[in-house]
C-alpha cells in the first residue's frame, strides 16, 4: 500500500479516548500489561488495549507459552499463572518486528525457568541482543544469540536467579525491563544504573503489582555524568497481584498528529486521554522551547500514570539543540521531530542519538536518505543530524524501510510539500497506529 496525505484547508478537530477514530492505547503500556498479568497469581483486567501488529505477536507468543487471554472490545482479560507459569516451547516463539516483545519476554522466560527459543522477522534479526544476553548471563541464565543476534536460545536456567548491580551503556527500558523481569526470580536486590530516564511502565506496573521498586536519579551533573537508578528488591518467588487498569492513549501515535497540526498553518486540535508520563514527553517539551502552541489542559493520574488533553495550534518554530538524557525521553518521535525540524527557522542539531541506528532501521540514515528526496536541507552525523530548516519542501517518493514511524512521518511532511509526498509500503503503519489515515481524515486531511 502507499499512501500520500494533503490538506486543502486547515486540519481541525477533537480526538477522543474512545470509537473509531479515537487515539490508540500506549504500545509500550499495552506490551507490559499483557506480559505481566501473564505473570500475576489470578485474573488481570486491561481496558483500551491496542490491537496492532505489534501488540498480536506478544498476546500470540503468550498462547504459546500456556496462558489463557480473551481480546473483546479493546478489554483484554488475562489468566495469570504466576512468574514460573510459562510451559517451555519446542517450537520457536516468533515475535514478529518487535523488538520490546523479544526482550521483555526473554526476561520474562528467564525468570520462568523454563527452555524456549525467541525469534522474529529478518528487520528483528538484526537487532542487537548482547545488551540483554550479557545482563542475564551474570544473572546465572543461559542465553544464546549467534554474534548476540535472534535467534535466541535459553536453556533451563537454575532457580533462584543471582541479583546483579549493573550498569547499562545506554539508556534502555527494554533492556532495564528485562533485567527487572527476570530479578523477579532472583533473591535479594537488583540495581540498574543507567545514563536516561528510559521509560519507566514496568517500574510503574510492578509497584502496582506489590514489587518493591525505587528509582532516582543519582548524578545530574549536566547531561555528562547522569545516572538514573533503578533498585529493586526481591524474594524468591516472587507474586504479583493480579491488574485492573486502564491504559491512556498512545503520546507517540499523538506526536504525528500534534506535528501535523502544528506545521500545516491555522490548524487546531484537542486530543483527549493522552499518557502523560515524565520519560515520554521530551517532544513535546522541544516543541515548546522551538515555540509551538501546546497546552496541557488538563492532567490527573490513574492506574500509576499520568495523564490529560492536549491543546495544539499551527506555529512559527525555531531551529534548536536536542542532545543528552532528553534523547531518551523522545526516542521514539525523532522521525516526526525532524519532518517539525525541516519547518522550523534555522538549524536544528540532534546529537547523543547513535541509538537511532539499532531501531526499526537505522533511523539517522534512512531518515537523512528519505528527506532529501522530499528537499530536506539534512545533513547525516555518527550521532544524529542536522537540519538547515525553513525553506520550501519539494515532495517526491519515498521509502520508509519498514519503519513504521518513518512512514508516518513522511506522510505528514506531505501536508506542506509544493507536490505530493508518496510513501511506499505505507501498510507497515499497521504495526502500531492502525487508524492513523482514518484519524487524518477526519481531522480534514
Ligand atoms: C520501548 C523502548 C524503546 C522504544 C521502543 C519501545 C519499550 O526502545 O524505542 O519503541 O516499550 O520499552 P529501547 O529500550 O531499545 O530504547
Amino acid at each position: 500500500m502507499d499512501i500520500s496525505i494533503r490538506a486543502y484547508n486547515a486540519l481541525k478537530g477533537e480526538i477522543f479516548s474512545q470509537g473509531e477514530n479515537a487515539l490508540p492505547g500506549d504500545k509500550s503500556i499495552t506490551h507490559r500489561a499483557a506480559l505481566l498479568s501473564s505473570l500475576a497469581e489470578g485474573k488481570s483486567i486491561v481496558r483500551n488495549f491496542v490491537e496492532s501488529g505489534v501488540t498480536r505477536v506478544m498476546l500470540n507468543a503468550l498462547f504459546q507459552l500456556g496462558i489463557d487471554w480473551e481480546l473483546e472490545d479493546k478489554t483484554l482479560t488475562v489468566q495469570g499463572k504466576g512468574i514460573q507459569g510459562f510451559n517451555s516451547t519446542k517450537e520457536a516463539i516468533y515475535c514478529g518486528n518487535s523488538a520490546t516483545t523479544l526482550r521483555l519476554l526473554t526476561g520474562a522466560v528467564a525468570a520462568s525457568g523454563i527452555e524456549t527459543v525467541l525469534d522474529g522477522s529478518r528487520g528483528l534479526r538484526k537487532r542487537p541482543m548482547n545488551r540483554i544476553i550479557g545482563p542475564l548471563q551474570l544473572m546465572g541464565v543461559n542465553l544464546y544469540g549467534k554474534n548476540g543476534y535472534p535467534p535466541l536460545v535459553i536453556s533451563k536456567p537454575t532457580l533462584p536467579l543471582k541479583a546483579i548491580n549493573y550498569t547499562q551503556s545506554i539508556a534502555s527500558a527494554q533492556v532495564k525491563s528485562c533485567i527487572l523481569l527476570a530479578s523477579l526470580s532472583a533473591e535479594g536486590t537488583t540495581i540498574i544504573d543507567e545514563p536516561g530516564p528510559a521509560r519507566d511502565h514496568t517500574e510503574r506496573m510492578l509497584r502496582m503489582m506489590g514489587v518493591d521498586i525505587q528509582a532516582k536519579i543519582i548524578s545530574d551533573s549536566q547531561n555528562a555524568n547522569y545516572v538514573y537508578r533503578t533498585i529493586i528488591n526481591n524474594q524468591f518467588p516472587a507474586q504479583l497481584k493480579e491488574l485492573n487498569l486502564t491504559i491512556p492513549g498512545d503520546i507517540s501515535a499523538a506526536s504525528f498528529l500534534i506535528v501535523a497540526t502544528i506545521i500545516k498553518p491555522e490548524s487546531e486540535l484537542i486530543i483527549h486521554g493522552v499518557g502523560l508520563n515524565p520519560t515520554r514527553i521530551g517532544l513535546i517539551e522541544v516543541l515548546q522551547d522551538m515555540g509551538a502552541e501546546i497546552m496541557i489542559t488538563e492532567t490527573g493520574e490513574k492506574d500509576m500514570e499520568p495523564f490529560g488533553d492536549i491543546f495544539v495550534r499551527s506555529s512559527k518554530l525555531r531551529g534548536c539543540t536536542v542532545e543528552g538524557p532528553l534523547v531518551v525521553r523522545m526516542i521514539d518521535e525523532f522521525p516526526v521531530f525532524a519532518i517539525a525540524a525541516a519547518c522550523a527557522e534555522g538549524k536544528t542539531t540532534v546529537r547523543d542519538a547513535v541509538e537511532l541506528r539499532y531501531k526499526e532501521s537505522d533511523r539517522i540514515a534512512v531518515l537523512c536518505s528519505e528527506l532529501k528526496r522530499i528537499g530536506v536541507s539534512i545533513i547525516e552525523r555518527a550521532d544524529g543530524f542536522e537540519i538547515d530548516g525553513g525553506h520550501t519542501l519539494m515532495g517526491g517518493i519515498v521509502d520508509p524501510h519498514g519503519d513504521h514511524r518513518l512512514a508516518m512521518s513522511l506522510a505528514i511532511a506531505g501536508l506542506v510539500t509544493e507536490k505530493p509526498v508518496l510513501v511506499k509500503g505505507a501498510e507497515i503503519i499497521n504495526e502500531s497506529f492502525p487508524n492513523f489515515t482514518l484519524i487524518m481524515k477526519s481531522l480534514g486531511a
